[in-house]
C-alpha cells in the first residue's frame, strides 16, 4: 500500500543518531510510516538523471553525478539508502563468515589455552540474527545522513518509484521529469521450484536475516555451492549442526584452481561437512503443521531421506527486472537480467541500467562502478565499462582470495611457469607450520594443515605474475592492490623489490625475494 504522509526531510537536520530512530520507526511499520522527502524544491534545473534504486549503484551513481555539477534525484522503496548489502547480504554474510572463523579455531583448541570445552555445544544462530538487525541501522543511518549533509544528494525514501516513460517517473504522489533514468533495482534470491519450498522452515539470505524466529535444531540443509550457499552453510557447520551441502553439480566450481579448491574442500570435509554432489533436493516435507521436517535428495546412487527443521537456499539471484521490462520493454537476456552496452545504456534510448539488475558478477565493485560510469556518461563524458576480470574473494570458514590465472590454464597458456607456494611441496605434505601469520599462528603451531594454503603463478619468460590464490586470512585487501600491479606487468623482481611487513599473510614478496635471484626461474 502506498504511505500517504511525507515528511520533508530538506527543512530538518538530524544527527546520525537521529536518522537511526527514525529509519528503526519505519522499519518497525513499512506501511504506516511517513515518506522521506528530500528534494531542492527551489532548484528549477530538470534531473539530470533519476535513480531508481539507492543501493551501491544508485548511491554512487547519484553522488558522482553530484560531484560533476549534475542534478540528480535517488528513489528507494526502502527508508534508508545503500541497499541490500548492508540490510540482507555482504554486512550479515561477513558477520556469519567471522563467526565460523572464530568458531572454528574455538572448536579446534576446544579445552585447550583459554579456549572453553565446545563438545555437543550448538552455537545459537537466532542470538546472532537479532545481533544483526539491531546492529544494522547504524550504517544505514550514516548513508542517509552522509548523503544528504555531505554529498548534497536529493532523495525520496521510503515509497516505490513507478515508470510512466523514458524521462518520467512518479514518487510520493508527483511526477518528476527527467533528461534520464538509471536503473538500479538490484536482485532478489532466485527460488527453485520445489516441492515445500514455502515451509517455515526455508530460508535464503534474505529471510534467514528478516524471518528466522526459531532456534533451529541440529540439521541444516543447504542447496547449491556458490557463494552464498558456502559462506552461510560453513557458518552452519561452525555452530556445530550437522551441515549437509546438497548441489546439483560441483561445489565451489568458481574456485578455479585446482589446488586451492582442493584445499578449501577437504578442509570443509575435516569440519565434518557432509557434500552430496550431483543430486537435487527432490521434495522438502513437512511436519503437517506447516513446517520442515525433512527432505528428499536424489542423486545417481539413489534417494535417501534426512530429517532437518531448516532447509536454506544458496541458489542464486534474479535480477529485478519486471517493471522496466513492463514499462520500458527494455531487453533482457537468458538470466533476466537487464542488457546493456559499455556505455551502461540498455535498449532504450536515455535508460541505463547498472548494479545486480545487469546480472553476474553480482558484485559491490561492479554495481559502485557502474553507477560511477553510468554518472559520467549521463554527464558527457566518453566511457567505456565492461566487468571482464576481476580479483575475487570469498568466504569458507576461511578467507578465499584469488586473481588472475590459476595454475591448469597458465600452463596452457605459457611455454614455462613458476610456481611459488606455501606449504611447499615436499614429502610432509601440508604438515608443516608454515604458512603463518595473524589469525593463523594457533593452527601452524598446533595443526599445521588447517593454517592456509597460498600460490603465485609466474610466466617463466618474462617474469610477470599471471595470478594469485590464498586461503587463510587477511591477504583479501592487499590483492586489491596487487591485481591493479599485476595487470601493470608486475614482475618477481618488483616482488622482490617491495617491503614486507613481516609476517605479512602472503609471504609472497619475500618469497619472490628468494628466487628473483635466478636467471631461470625455479619453483619454491
Ligand atoms: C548473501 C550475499 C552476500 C554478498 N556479499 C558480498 C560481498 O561480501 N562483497 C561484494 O562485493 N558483494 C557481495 N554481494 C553482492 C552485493 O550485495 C550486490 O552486488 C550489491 O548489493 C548490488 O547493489 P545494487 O545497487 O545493484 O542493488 P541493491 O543494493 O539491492 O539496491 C537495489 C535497491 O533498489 C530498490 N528498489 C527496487 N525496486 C524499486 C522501486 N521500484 N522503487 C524504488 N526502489 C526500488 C531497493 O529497495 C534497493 O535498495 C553479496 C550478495 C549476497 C546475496
Ligand atoms: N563476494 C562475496 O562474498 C559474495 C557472497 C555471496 C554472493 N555473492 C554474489 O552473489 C551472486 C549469487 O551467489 P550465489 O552463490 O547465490 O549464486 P551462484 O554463484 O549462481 O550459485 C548458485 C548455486 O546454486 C545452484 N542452483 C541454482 N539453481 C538451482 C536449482 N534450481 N536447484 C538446485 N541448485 C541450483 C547452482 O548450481 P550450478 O552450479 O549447477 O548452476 C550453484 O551451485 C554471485 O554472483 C556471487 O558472486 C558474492
Amino acid at each position: 500500500m502506498d504511505k500517504q504522509h511525507i515528511w520533508n526531510a530538506r527543512e530538518e537536520f538530524l544527527t546520525i543518531e537521529q536518522w537511526g530512530h527514525k529509519i528503526e520507526k519505519c522499519l518497525m511499520d513499512p506501511d504506516g510510516s511517513e515518506i522521506i522527502y528530500n528534494v531542492n524544491e527551489d532548484d528549477t534545473r530538470e534531473f539530470d538523471a533519476i535513480f531508481i534504486g539507492g543501493g551501491a549503484a544508485g548511491r554512487f551513481g547519484s553522488a558522482y553525478l553530484r560531484a560533476m555539477g549534475g542534478r540528480q534525484l535517488i528513489v528507494d522503496s526502502w527508508p534508508f539508502l545503500g541497499g541490500s548489502c548492508p540490510h540482507n547480504a555482504c554486512v550479515p554474510h561477513h558477520l556469519f563468515s567471522e563467526c565460523a572463523a572464530e568458531l572454528m579455531l574455538a572448536r579446534t583448541f576446544s579445552g585447550q589455552f583459554w579456549f572453553p570445552n565446545m563438545d555437543g555445544v550448538i552455537t545459537p544462530m537466532k542470538e546472532l540474527v537479532d545481533l544483526f538487525r539491531e546492529g544494522r541501522v547504524g550504517p544505514h543511518a550514516v548513508m542517509n545522513f552522509q548523503s544528504k549533509e555531505q554529498l548534497d544528494l536529493e532523495y525520496i525514501l521510503n515509497t516505490r518509484a513507478r515508470i510512466i516513460d523514458p524521462n518520467t517517473v512518479t514518487a510520493a504522489g508527483r511526477k518528476f521529469k527527467t533528461r534520464n533514468i538509471i536503473l538500479a533495482m538490484g536482485s532478489k534470491p532466485n527460488i527453485p521450484d520445489i516441492p515445500g519450498v514455502d515451509l517455515h522452515g526455508v530460508f535464503d539470505y534474505e529471510t534467514f536475516v528478516e524471518d528466522l524466529d526459531f532456534e533451529p535444531g541440529d540439521t541444516a540443509v543447504v542447496i547449491g555451492g556458490g557463494k552464498t550457499a558456502v559462506e552461510y552453510g560453513t557458518f552452519f557447520n561452525a555452530t556445530g549442526r550437522r551441515t549437509i551441502f546438497v548441489v546439483r553439480t560441483e561445489l565451489l566450481k568458481l574456485i578455479n584452481d585446482g589446488e586451492t579448491r582442493g584445499y578449501l574442500i577437504d578442509r570443509m570435509k575435516e569440519q565434518g561437512i557432509e557434500i552430496l554432489t550431483g543430486s537435487q533436493v527432490t521434495e522438502i516435507k513437512s511436519d503437517g503443521n506447516g513446517k520442515v521436517s525433512g527432505v528428499t535428495i536424489k542423486s545417481s546412487d539413489g534417494e535417501i531421506t534426512l530429517d532437518t527443521d531448516f532447509v536454506f537456499l544458496g541458489t542464486g539471484e534474479v535480477p529485478n527486472a519486471a517493471e522496466a521490462v513492463e514499462k520500458l520493454d527494455v531487453k533482457t537476456g537468458k538470466k533476466g537480467e537487464i542488457i546493456v552496452n559499455s556505455q551502461l545504456q540498455t535498449s532504450v534510448d536515455g535508460v541505463y541500467a547498472i548494479g545486480d539488475l545487469t546480472g553476474a558478477p553480482f558484485e559491490m565493485f561492479k554495481a559502485r562502478k557502474g553507477g560511477m560510469y553510468a554518472a559520467r556518461h549521463v554527464m558527457g563524458e566518453e566511457i567505456n565499462y565492461d566487468p571482464k576480470d576481476w580479483p575475487d574473494f570469498m568466504h569458507t570458514h576461511y578467507e578465499v582470495s584469488w586473481f588472475g590465472l590459476c595454475e591448469e590454464e597458465a600452463r596452457e597458456q605459457y611455454e614455462n611457469v613458476t610456481i611459488i607456494k606455501m606449504p611447499p611441496e615436499n614429502d610432509n605434505g601440508l604438515d608443516v607450520a608454515l604458512p603463518a601469520s595473524d589469525r593463523t599462528m594457533l593452527y601452524a603451531m598446533k595443526v599445521p594443515r588447517m593454517s592456509g594454503f597460498q600460490k603465485l603463478i609466474i610466466d617463466s619468460n618474462t617474469r610477470k605474475v599471471l595470478g594469485a590464490h590464498h586461503v587463510g586470512y587477511g591477504a583479501k585487501d592487499g590483492f586489491q592492490f596487487l591485481y591493479v600491479l599485476a595487470k601493470q606487468g608486475l614482475t618477481i623482481d618488483q616482488l622482490g623489490e617491495m617491503d614486507e611487513l613481516f609476517l605479512n599473510p602472503t609471504h609472497f614478496i619475500q618469497l619472490s625475494r628468494l628466487r628473483a635471484g635466478l636467471k631461470e626461474l625455479q619453483d619454491l
